[in-house]
């Protein structure tokens, strides 16, 4: 293997993960599917030819020339690891300039050993949430083929992100799709400053993937949501932060939020490439936690028990439960509404990258992701609900005793505080109707570590003696 890698686009390619088909494609084509057999395409390379650097260590030079775009994003430092585009075209905006940090009061609420649990807030991102990681990739891809226009449905994270890159770079139009009244406000804000074309539609997320898959064909605009492979192998980085802010270590549990499914097939690829190309010995187990308002995975790999399977995961089974959810005309529904998906795309790849980490798959309710997301508030930085759904997951692997007290464990930490802060006023109001309003029907009774604003009256004397009394 060489020290020093250079390369050329050639040597990267797209290839359908259906083993039955295995088609190859161009990285200069744009699909979102095989057009042989309509399964999920990975970003393949020829490592052979690339010669990946001989140890993980070898990236810690980009560090001493940080003032380079290229080294100082958290993504592209790790250009050897994902060389699908030429250097000048990459598109960075700075993204994944993410901390890992210990913290032991949620590692104590989890039931960790101290120094066991670690954060990774991907909410330090420039558009909040970790899905600057992906955007970035797919930003690039969009504009090496030449994209004017780019598009895709969103919970409101996504296309917050996409509409940063459109306007940041001034290299394309965004247009988002977006459903009904299910997108928070700081969200929404985000889309609406950054001028992306917003198209509400009348229905839910899973409403708004179908239409914009439709219309990004129909029209030939550019499409980033995660069937879009380019965007995964950005996010592949966020694992390879994890281990250099461990010292190149593996940690033991990976537990991340599933919605789509994008970031753990993700980390499933990169956790199985790095294994594959010999820069780590072994790989960390993945625990991929739904939200019980929206938990296909869950029931599909805990009740169904559908696995990879070698590629040809049990896809009968699938339909059937997805033709239940529509005969019940069943809507997902959870206070995490940025994973408030009942169809995820990523399915398949999903499975694979459970079969490659050993993985585990649960649901938290929204009772539990609130008091977690209390718990992350309470130790720093805070997050949105959904990324509180991977701490109440590790809580749950731990008291079923999947988890050990000594199990070194990362929560991956998708979005920032302030994406969603009526969810957070909600929990810690003292006023019971905008409580029941928000959580009340969705089964959230109570607010365990809320903390209350204390009422006083306009008055000195009033204010010093609640100050010392709640002090
Ligand atoms: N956490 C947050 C904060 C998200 O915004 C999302 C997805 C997820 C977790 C789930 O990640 O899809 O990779 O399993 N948000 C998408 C969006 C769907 O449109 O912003 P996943």
């Amino acid at each position: 293997m060489a020290t020093s890698v250079s390369v050329t686009t050639d040597q990267a390619y797209q290839q359908c993960l259906a083993p039955d088909c295995g088609a190859t494609f161009d990285v200069g084509e744009v699909l979102t599917a095989c057009p042989r057999c309509g399964s999920l395409l990975d970003v393949a390379y020829d490592w052979d030819r690339i010669g990946p650097p001989e140890s993980l260590r070898w990236f810690e030079q980009k560090w001493a020339r940080r003032n380079e775009p290229l080294c100082r994003s958290g993504v592209w430092r790790f250009y050897e690891l994902l060389p699908f585009a030429p250097p000048e075209k990459i598109v960075t905006i700075g993204e994944g300039q993410t901390p890992l940090h210990v913290t032991d009061g949620v590692g104590r609420y989890i039931g960790l050993h101290a120094g066991k649990l670690l954060l990774q807030y991907e909410g330090m991102n420039p558009s909040g949430s970790f899905k600057d990681n992906g955007m970035t990739a797919a930003f690039t891809h969009a504009r090496t083929i030449g994209a004017r226009r780019a598009a895709c449905a969103s919970t409101g994270n996504t296309s917050a992100s996409l509409a940063l890159y459109c306007c940041a770079s001034r290299l394309m139009q965004a247009v988002i799709f977006i459903g009904s009244g299910k997108i928070s406000y700081g969200k929404l804000s985000q889309a609406l400053d950054y001028g992306a074309l917003t198209i509400q539609i009348a229905g839910d997320f899973d409403d708004a993937m179908q239409r914009v898959r439709e219309v990004s064909e129909q029209l030939g605009i550019y499409l980033v949501n995660s069937v879009n492979p380019f965007r995964l192998e950005g996010q592949k980085t966020i694992m390879y932060r994890v281990l250099e802010s461990l010292g190149w270590d593996v940690p033991d549990w990976i537990v991340v939020p599933g919605g789509n499914l994008g970031n753990s097939s993700a980390f499933g690829k990169a956790f199985h490439e790095l294994h594959e190309l010999g820069l780590i010995d072994r790989v960390p187990r993945l625990a991929v936690i739904n939200a019980a308002g929206a938990n296909t995975l869950h029931q599909l790999y805990n009740k169904e028990q559908i696995r990879w399977n070698d590629g040809r995961p049990d896809s009968a089974g699938v339909a059937r439960y997805y033709a239940q959810l529509d005969s019940a005309a069943s809507k997902a529904d959870t206070i995490a509404s940025a994973i408030e998906i009942n169809r995820p795309v990523n399915l398949t790849k999903c499975l694979r990258a459970l079969h490659w980490c050993d993985g585990v798959v649960r649901e938290a309710t929204d009772q539990q992701i609130l008091d977690a997301k209390a718990q992350v508030g309470l130790s720093g930085f805070g997050c949105e609900p959904a990324s509180a759904a991977s701490v109440a997951g590790a809580k749950l692997l731990r008291e079923e005793g999947v988890i050990a007290p000594s199990d070194r464990v990362v929560c991956i930490l998708t979005g920032h505080q302030l994406k969603d802060p009526t969810a957070t006023v909600a929990y810690h109001t003292t006023d019971q109707d905008e409580f029941n309003r928000v959580l009340g029907k969705r089964g959230v009774s109570r607010a365990a570590f809320a903390n209350r604003a204390v009422k006083v009256d306009n008055d000195l004397d009033e204010i010093v003696r609640a100050i010392q009394l709640n002090s």
